[in-house]
């Protein structure tokens, strides 16, 4: 079965679509509706959306025009890095149901251990917070799952020994180049499911020469290499594209790529992204 159309299983049971559609940088209102419209129409059933993107509200209207039925699309958001109370999780929680429009979600995860504007600072006590609250949300069946998202060890540590419910998901910044061996082994060792946000490095490593030449050897796209390679890792990439021709080409993606070539691209070492 082709990777777009088969899942992976979440400790829980949960099954999640194997390619997710990423929406981050989509600008909210048409840009997203007509991004998200033609992802479900070439075939993505798993739409990664967060507060921070804006973009909830039209990621719903979206999900509603397709007419595909609710239980058919794995939806994802993710709680503001700011918000680190209990009782604002629970608030902003609501808000996204509204704005999607939804009785529930997939999957609900912590944006990020620390607010987007005070990266590194301890909020091991807040995140404890947010996750009680999530814990309970689950538990009440209003998203199907929760985790958490760019925790390293020490952020997941805290969770794990302060909370009830080992979290699903993690979901980190991981593609050809970048080392999260740490926080992989960890995660697999404590059965929480890796999701892989900017899996082309956001468009730099496509120009990549390693990536170019293995790309040529299988006669695929660069894109293709790198979604293929994190299928190979067992891990769920979320590539993001407005583009009808690149979102159908990153579903293309079940050619094999050999141990030898993998080990290669292993070698790989650098982040190219840049955000100017
Ligand atoms: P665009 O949205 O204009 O198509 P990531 O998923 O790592 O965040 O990367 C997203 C970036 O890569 C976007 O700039 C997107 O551009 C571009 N992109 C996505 N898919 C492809 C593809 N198949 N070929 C070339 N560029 C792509």
């Amino acid at each position: 079965m082709k990777a777009i159309e088969s899942f992976y299983q979440l400790s829980n049971g949960i099954k999640i679509p194997k390619i997710g559609f990423g929406t981050w940088q989509i600008k909210p209102g048409k840009e997203t509706f007509d991004a998200v419209s033609t992802a479900l129409k070439v075939g993505y059933r798993h739409i990664d959306t967060a507060q921070g993107y804006y973009n909830e509200e039209s990621v719903g209207e979206a999900i509603k025009a397709s007419n595909i039925s609710r239980e058919d699309i794995f939806v994802t958001s993710k709680l503001e890095s700011h918000i680190k109370t209990y009782e604002d999780t629970k608030l902003a929680f609501f808000e996204t149901l509204k704005k999607l429009d939804m009785s529930y979600i997939d999957l609900f995860i912590i944006h990020a251990p620390w607010p987007w504007s005070e990266m590194g600072k301890n909020c091991d006590e807040g995140n404890v917070a947010a996750y009680k609250a999530m814990e309970e949300l689950y538990e009440a069946g209003y998203c199907k799952a929760i985790g958490v998202s760019n925790f390293e060890v020490k952020h997941l540590k805290n969770i794990l020994d302060n909370c009830k419910i080992v979290p699903h998901v993690n979901q980190i910044g991981y593609f050809i180049g970048i080392d999260q061996s740490e926080t992989i082994d960890f995660c697999k060792l404590n059965n929480i499911f890796i999701e892989a946000y900017s899996p082309l490095g956001i468009g730099y490593l496509l120009s990549n020469k390693t990536i170019n030449q293995i790309a040529k050897k299988y006669e695929v796209s660069p894109a293709q290499i790198c979604i293929r390679y994190l299928l190979q890792k067992e891990v769920c990439p979320l590539p993001k594209s407005i583009h009808e021709d690149r979102m159908i080409q990153n579903t293309i993606v079940d050619f094999i790529i050999s141990d030898e070539d993998m080990k290669i691209l292993d070698q790989v070492k650098g982040d190219p992204r840049r955000w100017s």
